[in-house]
């Protein structure tokens, strides 16, 4: 189960394991399963006895993740197919009622970002896709295609907090009049020449693409829909003391899940473990960039 063969860096590792404090014989249920890095350290610590089961909405992400824990016997790990929002389904399917632990480590994982072909990236070309389920039927390619200017300045604005979101909408629906947006390049150029040709401010270090390009995969994937969706539904199923933690990477999650945790105080069902968001010492941030925007919250099941 090593980190290096498998090429993605699971973030904030030392704290989740911390906070979490997984103990054998306990329950854990992954709502993002990833390449199974975090499954891969979670794991040693509930054996003997423990239950791991991980959910995943990518097949690639999945198979990758089942081959990493080849080793782990079937009785500890069972993986889903499907959506972290359906997740009272798929403990039903394990037989389970309540767990120990719960992680939602959110977003896209490297593997995903750097393969040209899933069409994440704007520094790599490929087809605007950005689906997690490839069986989905909406890609980027549609949405950036069919929406009209209103709809897509908004879009970027919501979900990207885009400032320049009119400009670029305005941009794109030029660049399509000359025929279809289908490339990652393409978008990214589209959005470089919009803001090139007005004063925009200043966007210090990241892409000027990078918040259209979040936008997007945010909406191809119901990315908040689905946040949204889960967390109500959490306190059912984890018992009391039990704990929740959520790793997010944009702040329109961390918003989500702040808001959940302060209403869930207010109602006594969770008790927040950490008060600010925990954030990547100094060593991760230059080993691992991905954990530069991440940030962690764990609350801790309260009984009712
Ligand atoms: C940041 S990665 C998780 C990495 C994982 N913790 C690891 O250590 O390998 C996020 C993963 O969540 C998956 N994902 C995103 N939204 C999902 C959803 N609604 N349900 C299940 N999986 C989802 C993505 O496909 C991606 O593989």
């Amino acid at each position: 189960m090593s980190e290096s063969r498998h090429g993605h860096e699971p973030v904030l590792v030392e704290p989740v394991l911390r906070l979490l404090d997984p103990r054998p014989g306990e329950v854990v249920l992954d709502g993002t399963v990833g390449l199974g890095g975090h499954a891969s350290v979670l794991i040693p610590r509930i054996a003997p006895g423990g239950r791991y089961v991980g959910i995943e909405l990518d097949e690639a992400m999945l198979s990758a993740a089942r081959e990493r824990l080849a080793d782990v016997p079937v009785e500890t790990l069972q993986l889903f197919s499907g959506n972290f929002a359906d997740f009272p389904d798929y403990l039903q399917r394990a037989g389970l009622t309540q767990v120990d632990h719960m992680l939602l480590d959110l977003g896209l994982n490297s593997a995903q970002l750097d393969d040209p072909a899933r069409g994440f990236s704007f520094g790599r070309d490929g087809p605007l896709d950005m689906r997690f389920d490839r069986k989905q039927k909406d890609r980027a390619v549609d949405l950036v295609n069919a929406m009209n200017e209103r709809d897509l300045a908004d879009l970027f604005y919501r979900f990207g907090q885009e400032g320049a979101s009119r400009r670029i909408a305005k941009r794109i629906c030029q660049v399509r009049h000359e025929g279809r947006i289908r490339t990652t390049k393409v978008l990214a150029r589209a959005v470089e020449s919009a803001l090139a040709s007005g004063k925009v401010g200043a966007r210090g270090k990241i892409h000027p693409a990078t918040r259209v390009f979040q936008a997007l995969r945010v909406a191809v994937n119901h990315e908040l829909d689905n946040l949204e969706r889960c967390l109500p539904r959490v306190s059912r199923y984890l018992r009391p003391g039990g704990k929740l933690a959520v790793i997010s990477f944009q702040s329109l999650e961390d918003g989500i899940v702040k808001r959940f945790l302060r209403a869930a105080k207010t109602e006594g069902t969770f008790r927040e473990l950490t008060r600010r968001p925990i954030v990547a010492e100094a060593a991760e941030r230059r080993r691992n960039p991905r954990s530069r925007s991440a940030k962690l919250r764990v609350a801790e099941r309260i009984e009712t």
